[in-house]
């Protein structure tokens, strides 16, 4: 990426953009979360989310990108004609995806440990009954085995980042996407016929209003940030390779309701196993890997569809990583100028150091707290519920009240020749101006001082 290349297709592009939506958020965070809020309450409030404010924020985000032809970092700058607050939003794209990142590789670890425990066909039916609960706890616990975990998985990204953006990122999407799309649908149908799933489809479908508090607000609004990888630059920086007569909106209508599906589908394969084998939906980050294993002992050709899922997650979180690495190897190159190679090379020493931290602290570091959170938790929540959000913030202001109304209209309408967008564009520009940014210091202040 020296030179700015475009991407290959307009579908790889689209698909590349999906990749870095869809992965651990939607199948790993979603669910957890969905479990932690009581359940479909929480997904209401998330739908409200994704549509109001990630919706238009994406197509902000968009803006920005393909404007400036830049990376995140300098994107502010440049079409702000150089003002010195820019540069905070853009110094937050480089900090805020590092900081997920931390967290993020650990559970990619997990993944590729429970990859390797499918693959030594550690979910056979003789491993039914067995306390997948306590098996994660101790596992997580341990401090080498999750390190290996998470270091091959931060490896893995940093080589993929290596090899640019085309044949490095699109090449995987393309094949892993729709492999991880097939595999989620058929656990989610199979529970369907397990006796006392039932319980779990209501618990997701059937909302209790009561429910909801400024903490599920404050949750499902990081999580509509996070899952379509807005407030930190990752969808600016892909934006400004897009070719200039794609539709924004229609890319980001495409992206969000993909990204849906998924962490919709991921529930439907987690709830109904938890209340048919007596899982707490409510017990925090390890969800998945306490539910799904007691799933693949029960059913038939288990060991196949728990290599393929666990395969399937591990590249779905790559796609995602790559995303999150590719904002600061790009600074480094365009900024620093500094050749590829030694900006993976940092990036993957600053990241093996704050993996070790998040990682460790399920273990010897347990005992290091704010709020009651560990060192993981405390990534995990500040970046989704704190950062992610004012990044939005940031990207509404600037889109809806900085840059001039002319050149936001000619990007959105691609220079009035999408009539769709042209009849929509006003809407648009109500929610950056005031829905969003206005949502977005609601939901701050009520969490703050309720
Ligand atoms: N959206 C990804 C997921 O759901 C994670 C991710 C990738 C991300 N890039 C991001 C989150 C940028 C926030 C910002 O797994």
């Amino acid at each position: 990426m020296e030179r700015r290349e475009n991407f290959g297709s307009r579908i790889g592009m689209l698909l590349a953009m999906a990749g870095s939506a869809v992965g651990l958020g939607n199948i790993w965070r979603f669910p957890y979360l969905v479990g932690e809020y009581g359940g479909a309450a929480f997904i209401f409030i998330y739908l409200a989310c994704v549509f109001v404010l990630s919706v238009p924020i994406m197509i902000a985000e968009f803006v920005i990108g393909r404007r400036s032809q830049t990376n995140a970092f300098s994107a502010f700058q440049k079409l702000s004609g150089g003002r010195k607050v820019w540069k905070i939003p853009g110094i937050m794209t480089i900090v805020t995806p590092l900081l997920i990142l931390a967290f993020y590789d650990v559970v990619g670890g997990w993944s590729v440990n429970y990859l390797l425990n499918a693959l030594t066909l550690s979910f056979t039916p003789e491993a039914a009954g067995t306390d997948f609960t306590a098996v994660f706890a101790e596992y997580i616990a341990s401090p080498w085995a999750p390190m290996v975990g998470t270091t091959v998985f931060l490896l893995l990204t940093a080589l993929i980042v290596l090899g640019g953006v085309k044949s490095g990122i699109e090449k995987f999407g393309k094949i892993m996407m729709p492999t991880l799309f097939i595999v989620v649908l058929f656990i989610s149908v199979w529970e369907l016929f397990i006796p006392g799933s039932g319980e779990g489809l209501k618990y997701l479908f059937k909302p209790d209003f009561s429910k909801i508090d400024a903490g599920l607000c404050v949750s499902a609004m990081g999580q509509a940030f996070f899952s379509l990888s807005l407030g930190c630059g990752t969808m600016m920086t892909y934006a400004s390779y897009t070719p200039k007569d794609e539709s924004l909106g229609g890319s980001a209508v495409k992206v969000a309701v993909a990204d849906l599906l998924f962490a919709l589908m991921a529930c439907c394969a987690i709830m109904p196993a938890c209340f048919a084998y007596g899982i707490n939906p409510g017990s925090g980050p390890g969800l998945i890997f306490e539910t799904l294993p007691c799933v693949f002992t029960q059913m038939p050709l288990g060991s196949l569809v728990a290599i393929l899922f666990f395969l399937a997650i591990v590249v779905a979180a790559l796609t995602s990583t790559v995303s999150l690495y590719e904002v600061g190897v790009s600074y480094l190159i365009e900024e620093r100028h500094l050749s590829r190679r030694l900006s993976v090379t940092i990036i993957f020493a600053v990241m093996i150091a704050l993996g070790a931290v998040c990682s460790l602290s399920f273990g010897v570091l347990s005992g290091l707290r704010l709020f009651g959170e560990n060192v993981f938790g405390i990534f995990d929540k500040l970046t989704a519920n704190i950062l992610l959000p004012l990044g939005g913030l940031a990207v509404c202001i600037f889109v809806g009240w900085i840059l001039k109304k002319e050149d936001v209209r000619e990007e959105v309408t691609n220079g009035g020749s999408l009539k769709a967008m042209n009849r929509l564009y006003p809407v648009f520009l109500f929610l950056v101006r005031f829905v969003a940014p206005v949502g977005i210091l609601t939901v701050f202040l009520v969490n703050l001082f309720a």
